[in-house]
């Protein structure tokens, strides 16, 4: 058993027991001055949230810590949720396509050793944050691309599916008669899925997935895919994740921006301000676009902050579940 989860255990079912294990890895003193000694604080997980309202997502990852899960299988498990609801026409199954009707799925995923795998441009499979898990622990790479991740997703068992449903194909096919086939930026078509669990040990893990920007050119990459901008887990600070529009975040290694605040003594919700400070510091009077930052640090404390009102993350911790609207750079 993990040594933290069993010194946890150990507080709820035998208070000498704690102060014995305690002890033990100070040492080995025993006697009175055990007691005396200060006890290991429980971790404060298991914690799961989320960007933007994905109940079902973050429930789904409460299930598995619940159960005694991993961060890293939380995550996985939760974000999947989203790549399969053909409703959201944001991330994976049902997500709107690039400029030439082809849908391209953007993943990444963290473990709480730093251990990182990603895909970008994948084209076919459902669940590209699995295929990113595989390249993080099955091959001496972080980033797969394109064609090569598609092979490797088939090699790894993956198997090939249409993801272009006939809602999303009806409205590129609309997108198309007036568009001038120009990518657009908007503020509203962007919910890709950020999450970021701590598991009953304390252990953190991330993961964040999308279809990307609607109507994009063909190859345009996000942040999302791009460890530091669109995710970031350091196991002894905490995690970030992004939403919005990509360009923005990796200009500013969104992300990795945030946990380093975060170490140097912020709390998760002033980091979160900070990161869309130092994009709105780039983008003086521009406010045609959306960028949303959720964090959890290492003591269980969230934040979050974004550019337009209508952002919210949902958080899953020892309290209940709830959605929470973000705090606004710009007010409505
Ligand atoms: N944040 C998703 C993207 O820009 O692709």
């Amino acid at each position: 058993m993990h040594r933290r989860k069993f010194l946890k255990n150990s507080s709820l079912g035998s208070a000498g027991l704690l102060g014995a294990a305690t002890l033990a890895g100070c040492g080995g003193k025993t006697g009175p001055e055990a007691g005396a000694a200060p006890m290991l604080a429980a971790s404060p997980g298991p914690v799961a949230l989320c960007t933007w309202d994905f109940g079902n997502a973050t429930e789904k990852a409460w299930s598995v810590l619940n159960a005694g899960g991993s961060a890293l299988d939380a995550v996985e498990a939760g974000v999947k949720v989203e790549e399969a609801n053909a409703d959201n026409q944001t991330v994976g199954l049902g997500g709107r396509p690039d400029r030439d009707g082809h849908v391209t799925l953007d993943a990444c995923i963290m473990d709480p050793a730093g251990n990182c795998g990603s895909v970008m441009g994948l084209e076919g499979f459902l669940h590209p944050v699995s295929v990113a898990r595989k390249v993080m622990e099955e091959t001496p790479h972080v980033i797969l691309i394109g064609e090569g991740a598609a092979a490797f997703a088939l090699e790894a068992g993956f198997e090939k599916q249409e993801l272009l449903t006939e809602a999303s194909r009806r409205e590129w096919e609309e997108w198309k008669k007036t568009s001038d086939y120009q990518p657009v930026i908007n503020i509203e078509n962007h919910d890709t899925i950020g999450m970021l669990c701590m598991d009953e040990a304390g252990d953190l893990s991330g993961a964040c997935t999308t279809s990307g920007l609607a109507y994009k050119m063909r190859g345009r990459v996000g942040d999302s895919p791009v460890i530091g901008a669109g995710l970031y887990v350091d196991n002894e600070v905490g995690g970030a994740t992004a939403t919005g529009l990509g360009e923005e975040v990796i200009r500013t290694v969104g992300s990795f921006l945030i946990v380093e605040l975060m170490r140097q003594g912020m709390s998760p919700q002033e980091a979160c301000e900070e990161g869309v400070r130092r994009i709105m510091a780039k983008n003086q009077g521009r406010t045609d676009f959306q960028i949303g930052f959720i964090a959890l640090n290492k003591q269980g404390q969230t934040g979050a902050f974004c550019i337009h009102p209508g952002f919210s993350y949902r958080l899953y911790n020892g309290e209940g579940h709830r959605n929470i609207p973000s705090e606004t750079f710009l007010k409505s």
